[in-house]
């Protein structure tokens, strides 16, 4: 692309733009959002205050397709305006996926038409604190039309605690030697009704968000109560699983996979259940998240070697944090730093930055995600020869400065300044 000083014409230029950059989310998103912001950043103020762009060649085009942010809606709600502008400001960055990891183990704030009950008993305040069905939707086209697609995540069995309360009979009553002690564990997967409950949800779930892709989480499940309870042990013995829950979960999960496969879905799931050995469809994007020093690039390399597509998040968990320049490893990450041939490496989708909730609200999630998801965001677009960390400090500082400029409560690298500080209004 080739343009001189002048902005016109307008129209053929957009539409330049719009064939760059590879951005398309899905059929019907709106192409240009990534050139489009390419271009504004390029433009200029004189010293008479006249706009201007530099005459400038640019060829462009990002490097993984898969540029995701993980926010986390249940230990922490956020309100839909957090959301909204957290998907503006993913877009001056090029980031293209929203996973949203909308419901867990503290709260449910979904409103479920199939079945309210679930916010209504699940939510931290079902008036307040929930996103009702327009307020999704908003979310949906606010994200489409700045070329993000939107991937909710319903993790099970584990991480389900503010389920069961909506949904009497889903989660496994423990015990505590011959009694049920009044706490629940996991999904039950012993009960067709878990099957039928599951099935009719992600129904749901599937026509509400028209991305091909779900995340089923899979994540960190405590057999602790599985194994307290007589009947999941007396199904143990039935199905020959010995006492591996490890196969009960295969169990449930690959029920799962099915029904979701059968509603015309893909799916992503953390790295367990893959390590656990549960039979995927071949297309399935498996979330590499355990960090354990540098592993996750074995980690990577076992994952693409069995010939699954995978995504990585373990080294760009943002929601930690630490005195000084934290962003830089970060940023220095290579994502396909593992040994594997260029077949597994082209199985690497890209990869999402993670703000989890625990230690993060409205409050702090902007100074907190920006500019440091910044670093994962170049990572993920750029060619992979372009590492410099002093360059990268100088883009991303000044970066920071435009989103100021944006009104963007951006937190500050290192000492410095912007011409145009935030104002807070
Ligand atoms: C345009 O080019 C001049 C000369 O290289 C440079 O000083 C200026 O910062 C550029 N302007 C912008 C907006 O990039
Ligand atoms: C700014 O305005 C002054 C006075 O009209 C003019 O001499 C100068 O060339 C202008 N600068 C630019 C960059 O156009
Ligand atoms: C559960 O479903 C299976 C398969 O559909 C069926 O064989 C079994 O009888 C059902 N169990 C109960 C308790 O309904
Ligand atoms: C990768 O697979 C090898 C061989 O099966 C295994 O020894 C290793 O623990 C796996 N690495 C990770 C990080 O899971
Ligand atoms: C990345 O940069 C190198 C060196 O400039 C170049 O040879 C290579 O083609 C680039 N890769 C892509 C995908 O553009």
């Amino acid at each position: 692309m080739s343009r001189s000083a002048s902005l016109f014409p307008l129209t053929s230029l957009l539409i330049e733009l719009c064939s760059f950059g590879g951005v398309c989310a899905e059929k019907g998103a709106v192409c240009f959002p990534a050139g489009l912001e390419t271009f504004s950043q390029l433009i200029g103020r004189d010293e008479n205050g006249t706009y201007y762009i530099n005459e400038t060649e640019i060829v462009d085009f990002p490097r993984f397709p898969h540029r995701g942010l993980l926010l986390d809606t249940s230990r922490h709600y956020l309100p839909l305006r957090a959301i909204l502008e957290t998907l503006d400001v993913m877009a001056y960055n090029k980031f293209n996926v929203f996973h949203w990891h909308i419901v867990d183990d503290p709260s449910f704030p979904y409103e479920s038409s199939t079945f309210p009950e679930l916010s209504k008993q699940g939510a931290f305040n079902a008036m307040t604190h929930v996103y009702t069905a327009s307020d999704v939707r908003t979310v949906i086209e606010h994200a489409r039309l700045r070329g993000i697609r939107v991937i909710p995540e319903f993790d099970t069995p584990g991480h389900t605690l503010s389920w069961g309360p909506g949904a009497p009979g889903l989660l496994t009553p423990c015990y505590l030697g011959a009694t049920p002690s009044g706490v629940y564990g996991p999904i039950n997967p012993i009960v067709n009704s878990t099957y039928q409950f599951v099935t009719s949800l992600f129904q749901e779930v599937s026509s509400v968000f028209p991305d091909f892709f779900l995340h089923l989480g899979g994540d960190e499940v405590d057999f602790t109560c599985w194994k307290s309870n007589p009947e999941i042990r007396a199904f143990m013995r039935e199905m020959g699983f010995g006492e591996d829950y490890k196969k009960l979960e295969s169990f449930y999960i690959q029920r799962l996979l099915n029904i979701v496969s059968s509603l015309g879905k893909g799916y992503i799931v953390w790295q367990e259940v893959f390590d656990n050995d549960v039979k995927l469809r071949p297309d399935t994007i498996i979330h590499v998240w355990k960090e354990n020093g540098m592993l996750y690039l074995n980690e990577m390399a076992n994952v693409t070697r069995a010939g699954y597509q995978a995504l990585l998040s373990a080294p760009w968990y943002l929601n930690r944090i630490s005195y000084g320049q934290d962003w830089i490893e970060a940023y220095k990450v290579e994502p396909l730093n593992f040994p594997g041939s260029p077949e597994q490496k082209a199985l690497v989708m890209g990869g999402e930055a993670c703000m989890w909730g625990e230690y993060v609200d409205v409050t702090n999630l902007t100074p907190r995600l920006w500019p440091r998801a910044g670093a994962v965001a170049e990572r993920l677009w750029s060619n992979e020869t372009v590492g410099n960390v002093e360059d990268a400090y100088a883009r991303l500082a000044e970066f920071r400065c435009t989103l100021l400029r944006r009104g963007v409560q951006a937190q500050p690298l290192f000492i410095g300044y912007c011409d145009q500080e935030f104002s807070g209004a």
